[in-house]
């Protein structure tokens, strides 16, 4: 089922829904039900495609894969580097060309205390149970989220709650709340049968909840033995807590001002799913603006409004993206938020924006010693500042705009696939095609090539019919493809084909590259 088909689907159903309420109770939820799961099916199925397409065309390969692969890691292919590339370097224009925002690279391996003084060691793990059936093991969160509205009633009925006052994810995350904060209550649930194993349906089968650290473990030095032991790092957010007064002083900054960083973080994660949505390693974007307290809750907003922006700037239309405030907050917030995308699978996170207080620098005083307090001119004072967290994931936004680029497009004789791609995000900018292999075709197009090959990533291809060459760069997101023809032997213009509309234009061959420079540069 391509794109248009399963949209047709889902609104044939959404109709259903609307004139759902006239019929009988037992209908409706069928209704609903099946609506669902043919969301879900045709959903699975596109990133079915999604994940054949990135491995074929050399986006993205499986970790280790000759030897079966590793869960939970992926490759990045010719393509898919550089079209990761291009992400962050959008990210990083945008968040370092300013004169308040610095940028850092802090190493991943950090002296162990740093991840005390954060909370991570005490608190960054996700309580587990186990199937004592089947051997399955869950996140205590996800089989709340993944659990049917009805159950989730259910439970809440037992404790108490009117779910009328719930959507069922504030539901679920309430739920959640409860269970962390009552040890005895997930048995109770189990016991009552109102929790069951999702995977094999055995009643009374689960575990009590385990907290599972998350944070990979390592060793510093040729022994392996206690005291030695080193986090590879969960966030990056951390390598600029610690950075905060080397680069104020470096960098001659007062407040308020920001520190940019991109760079691997690693996670233990129980389930890994989703391509590369949830991964064991993965690179991060994050920028921690610091700020006086008191004007924290504004720059909070501000923030939110920018990225949310940012995403939008690179082509993420604003119907695929959710602006979800969290209910349950880290234990470093005051406020946060997510911005998430419309995945095939759903809507999920792709940024956090995070009001962090001066939780992490005040720890940070604490357990190094050291006064991490700035003096503000205006009182006289010294103070720890407030921090306004953006923390975006480089992979996951990477996976967002594949998904959101990706399109089976109806012609009149044919489907095209074509990867809908911001030109700045864009693996290959020009794809640069001699029409025929004579004429001296070749030997122009070579020349214009090589010229163009210093300002931005082409690809020659004289192989095959020029449409069908054309398909094979839609497929990859190229925007613009250039083809040399007998015209140009006669008059030095070429034809410049788009790649979303598929017009073309022609143009003197001098001109090219002035033409797709001014249309493949960064957004502002
Ligand atoms: N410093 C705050 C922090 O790390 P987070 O919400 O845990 O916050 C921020 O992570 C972003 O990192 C997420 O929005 C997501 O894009 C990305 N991310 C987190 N865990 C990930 C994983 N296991 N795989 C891929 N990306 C992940």
């Amino acid at each position: 089922m391509d794109v248009v088909q399963s949209l047709r689907l889902r609104g044939a159903f959404y109709y259903l829904i609307a004139r759902s309420q006239f019929l009988n109770p037992s209908c409706r939820i069928f209704v609903v039900w099946i609506t669902k799961m043919a969301q879900l099916t045709s959903g699975q199925q596109t990133l079915e495609k999604i994940v054949s397409l990135s491995k074929r065309r050399g986006f993205i390969f499986q970790s280790s894969e000759i030897y079966g692969g590793l869960n939970g890691c992926w490759d990045y292919g010719p393509l898919g580097v550089e079209m990761l590339r291009n992400v962050k370097e959008a990210w990083w224009r945008a968040m370092t060309y300013r004169s308040d925002i610095e940028g850092l690279d802090a190493s991943i391996l950090m002296h162990p205390k740093v991840w005390e003084a954060s909370g991570h060691v005490q608190n960054f793990s996700d309580p587990m149970v186990d199937c004592k059936s089947c051997k399955s093991r869950f996140r205590v969160d996800h089989l709340f989220s993944e659990m049917s509205e009805k159950k989730l009633q259910a439970i809440g009925k037992h404790l108490g709650i009117d779910h009328r006052e719930h959507t069922k994810d504030s539901l679920a995350e309430y739920l959640l709340m409860r269970v962390d904060q009552d040890d005895t209550l997930f048995p109770v649930l189990v016991e009552q049968e109102l929790v069951i194993c999702p995977n094999c349906g055995t009643k009374k089968s689960l575990t009590a909840p385990r907290n599972f650290n998350l944070m990979f473990e390592t060793y510093i030095g040729p022994v392996k033995e206690a005291g030695n032991e080193v986090y590879l790092r969960p966030e990056t957010a951390q390598g600029i807590f610690v950075n905060v007064l080397n680069v104020m002083q470096a960098s001659r900054q007062k407040l308020p001002f920001g520190i940019a960083q991109i760079g691997k973080a690693f996670r233990n994660e129980i389930n890994t799913k989703n391509f590369l949505f949830r991964t064991r390693e993965f690179e991060q974007m994050e920028m921690q603006y610091f700020v006086k307290e008191g004007t924290d809750e504004q720059f909070y907003e501000e923030w939110r409004e920018r990225r949310y922006n940012w995403w939008q700037s690179v082509g993420i239309p604003k119907e695929r993206l959710h602006l979800k405030p969290h209910e349950k907050l880290a234990h470093y917030a005051k406020a946060a938020i997510d911005i998430e995308f419309e995945f095939p699978f759903g809507f999920g996170e792709i940024e956090g924006i995070h009001n962090r207080t001066n939780f992490d620098l005040s720890r940070h005083e604490e357990y190094s010693g050291k006064s991490l307090s700035i003096h503000d001119e205006e009182t006289k004072e010294k103070k720890v500042p407030f921090v306004i967290e953006t923390s975006a994931g480089a992979s996951r936004g990477f996976m967002a705009l594949l998904c959101n680029g990706y399109e089976e497009e109806k012609l009149e004789n044919e489907v095209r696939t074509v990867l809908r791609l911001h030109p700045a995000i864009a693996p290959v900018k020009a794809a640069i095609l001699p029409l025929v292999n004579k004429d001296g075709m070749p030997e122009i197009a070579e020349k214009l090539e090589r010229d163009l090959r210093t300002s931005m990533k082409t690809f020659y291809d004289d192989s095959g019919a020029v449409g069908r060459r054309y398909r094979r760069q839609d497929e990859i997101g190229t925007p613009f493809g250039v083809t040399i023809d007998s015209d140009t032997l006669q008059d030095q213009t070429v034809t410049i084909r788009e790649r979303d509309s598929m017009q073309q234009i022609r143009l003197p061959i001098d001109n090219v590259k002035g033409y797709l420079l001014e249309r493949i540069g960064f957004p502002n």
